[in-house]
């Protein structure tokens, strides 16, 4: 008997075995506070393969962010092996969206958005046209010529997005990138990440809170644990693709993945700080 549900347009890819790009082996994090060493994660072990959709779920605290930032080049870990397999090429190989706002302060929405093509002087018409579409795709036609204090989180969110998506880059490291956005901007961007996901073969690490989020994205779902931070579950999406959200909800098999999810944050919550 399938567990899958039922109403699905399309089956899972069969070339679900891909090559590894990101490979954490035992990798640990540990902070200097003025109360003295702090363990972030420990023994982290993970392997993300390309074009794998992979979500990340803990409770606040537990080292998302922190691993991300490593993952980015923007920390280093302390122990443990990490490799990150990056191609050769002109494109930049990786985009990250950050958990807070990180656009310019100085550059309007569409300069901010076409920063990272002008800087590869990509042929200046091109560059207009793709940021058109981004800008429309994430809502912002109209308040392209506002700059970052003159918009709100949601907007300078789908701004720091659109910058991600117009690299194109083959990684995107994505830390609650939807969580200012209200339910509709957040469905909409939801799909269009999925979109862009299934026609060009990218990688993607998301971090996010929300369980249903998770479950709608994901090849795979990895809850994490606190105290130090490690890997608690590692749970494959069962779920074809194109997915909908209303079928999902219909779904028991979908009921009991979100009560499992929900339970091991529950667990891991008990042991986590803050
Ligand atoms: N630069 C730093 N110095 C000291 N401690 C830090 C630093 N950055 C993070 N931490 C600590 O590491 C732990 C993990 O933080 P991190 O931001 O990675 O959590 P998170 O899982 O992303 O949480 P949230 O879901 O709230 O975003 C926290 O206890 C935090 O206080
Ligand atoms: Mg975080």
């Amino acid at each position: 008997m399938s567990l899958l549900p039922l109403g699905f347009e399309t089956d899972v890819p069969a070339d679900a075995i891909r090559a590894p790009i990101i490979v954490l082996e035992k990798v640990g994090k540990r902070f200097l506070t003025k109360a003295g060493e702090y363990e972030a994660f420990a023994d982290f072990d993970l392997t993300i393969r390309e074009g794998e959709f992979v979500c990340l779920l803990g409770p606040s605290g537990c080292g998302k962010t922190s691993l991300l930032r490593i993952l980015a080049g923007l920390d280093s870990h302390n122990s443990g092996v990490l490799r990150i397999r990056e191609p050769k090429g002109d494109k930049p190989f990786m985009s990250v969206v950050f958990q807070e706002n990180s656009i310019f302060p100085w550059l309007s929405v569409r300069d901010n958005v076409a920063y990272g093509l002008r800087s590869r002087q990509a042929a200046s018409a091109w560059v207009d046209q793709r940021v058109d579409q981004l800008l429309e795709t994430v809502g912002l036609t109209n308040f392209q010529r506002l700059y970052p204090h003159q918009l709100s989180g949601g907007m300078k969110q789908r701004v720091s997005i659109a910058r991600a998506f117009a690299n194109d880059p083959q990684l995107l490291l994505m830390d609650e990138p939807f969580s200012a956005l209200d339910e509709q901007n957040r469905s909409l961007l939801q799909e269009e990440l999925l979109r862009i996901w299934s026609l060009s073969g990218k990688t993607v690490l998301f971090i996010t809170h929300s369980i249903d989020e998770a479950l709608f994205l994901g090849d795979r779902v990895v809850v994490m644990g606190g105290r130090p931070g490690h890997v608690m579950a590692d749970i494959s999406v069962p779920f074809p693709r194109p997915r909908k959200q209303y079928a999902l909800k219909a779904s028991p098999v979908y009921g009991a993945m979100v009560a499992e999810v929900a339970e091991l944050i529950r667990l891991a919550m008990q042991v986590s700080p803050a």
